[in-house]
This record gives C-alpha cells, structure tokens and sequence, in this order.
C-alpha cells in the first residue's frame, strides 16, 4: 500500500514535470511578440528622416496597419515587413528572429549597416529575402541557415566578405534568384553553386 501511494506520487510528479516541460517549450509567440520585435526594430533605426516609422509605427494603432507591414488574413501575425527605399539608418536587432510568420522580408535600398543577426535563420517561412543597397558586412555563412522556403535572395551591393558558402543550395534548396553582386567577396565561385535552380 506504502509502495503504491509512493508510486503513484511519483507518477502525478511525473506529470506535473511534463506538464511544466510541454507548456514551457510550447511557450508560442504572439502578435504581441511581434509588436514588441517591431518596436525592437524601430529603436535600432538611428535616422528616419521622412518620418515613415517616426510617427506611423505607434503602440495605439494595431501592427497590422503599420507603414510597410502586412499581416496574415487569419492568424493576424505579421506576414510581410518591407522597408525598401525609406532611406532609413540603422542596425537590424537580433528580435527579428522572433516574426515566425514572416515570409517576405525586404530592407532594402537604405542605409542600414553592421551584421545581420543569426537570429534569422529561424525565419523558416521566408520566401524573399532583400537586403540589397545597403551596408551590411560580415561574412555570408555566418546568417545563412537552412531556408527550406526561399526563393529569392538579394545581396547585391553591400560590404559583405569571404567566400560563398559552397553548400549554399543545401541551404536553399528552393532558391530561384541570387544576387551578390558589388560586394567584397572573395575566392572562386563554387561548383556546387550550379545545384541550385538559379535564374540569374
Ligand atoms: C500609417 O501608415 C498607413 C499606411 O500608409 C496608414 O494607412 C495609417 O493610417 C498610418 N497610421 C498612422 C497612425 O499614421
Ligand atoms: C525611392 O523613393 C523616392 C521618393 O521618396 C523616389 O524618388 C525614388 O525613385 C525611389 N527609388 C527607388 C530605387 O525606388
Ligand atoms: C526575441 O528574441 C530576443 C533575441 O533573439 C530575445 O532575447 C527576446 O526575449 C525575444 N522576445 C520575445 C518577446 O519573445
Ligand atoms: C548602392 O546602394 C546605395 C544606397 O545604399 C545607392 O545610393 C547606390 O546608388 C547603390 N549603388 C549601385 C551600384 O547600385
């Protein structure tokens, strides 16, 4: 009987510690999470100076009518965050990781600089990626994850360096378009390169 009640003491613990384990990892994001990512965003952008994000991007109107995003019909998670050409200044903070319905992404034709953060890669629903036109440096492998979604990938015209990771079609298998170039890469453009789908 002592035997039993230990076990089943044991058992409801058991329990309780998967309880625990399976709400602590299930943990999911919100739209506030994406809210707070945005914000995030927003104090990393030194200059705005049309004033795109300055006013638009406020906490008393919903994200989804935000300047540049577009959220999903239903899940009312942001879907689309494109920057391109609001001559904005900046870095691009690690939180970005955390838009996990993102599937378009374009920064583009600003001044936004430093390294991208491997926070990225945890963007598995992106299917376009530009960051072209600005000044973003660092080595290429170091942000490129697997991408199982992605195709197109713009670069061009930035201060990126090193080499082209040489299982980049591994990483992308879905890719269709590659652009790289007025960078400062360096070394051969490798052969498994000719893997992926490109259309250049
Ligand atoms: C922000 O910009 C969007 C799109 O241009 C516009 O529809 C919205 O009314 C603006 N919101 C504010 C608070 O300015
Ligand atoms: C960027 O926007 C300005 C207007 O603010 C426009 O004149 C210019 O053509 C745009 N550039 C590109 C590359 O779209
Ligand atoms: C988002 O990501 C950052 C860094 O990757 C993390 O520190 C932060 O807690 C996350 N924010 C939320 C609201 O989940
Ligand atoms: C490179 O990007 C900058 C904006 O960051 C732009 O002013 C410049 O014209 C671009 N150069 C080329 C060669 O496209």
């Amino acid at each position: 009987m002592m035997g039993n009640t230990r076990s089943i003491t044991a058992l409801m613990m058991a329990v309780l510690l998967l309880h625990f384990v399976v709400s602590f990892s299930t943990k999911t994001t919100d739209i506030n999470t994406d809210q707070s990512t945005l914000l995030a965003l927003k104090a990393h952008v030194v200059s705005d100076p049309q004033n795109f994000l300055t006013t638009n991007w406020s906490v008393y109107t919903s994200i989804c009518n935000w300047v540049g995003v577009t959220c999903g019909s239903g899940h009312q998670r942001v879907k689309v965050l494109d920057l391109f050409n609001m001559s904005l200044s900046g870095t691009i903070p690690p939180d970005i990781g955390n838009l996990s319905f993102l599937t378009w992404l374009d920064i583009g034709y600003n001044n936004f600089q430093g390294l991208l953060p491997v926070q990225l890669t945890n963007l598995h629903r992106l299917n376009f990626i530009s960051m072209s036109d600005n000044n973003f440096y660092g080595e290429i492998s170091s942000w490129i994850g697997y991408f199982p979604k992605l195709q197109c990938l713009s670069m061009s015209n930035n201060s990126f360096t090193g080499p082209i990771p040489s299982d980049m079609c591994d990483r992308l298998p879905t890719l269709k378009e590659l652009y790289l170039s007025d960078n400062k890469l360096s070394g051969k453009i490798p052969i498994g390169l000719f893997k992926c789908k490109v259309i250049l």
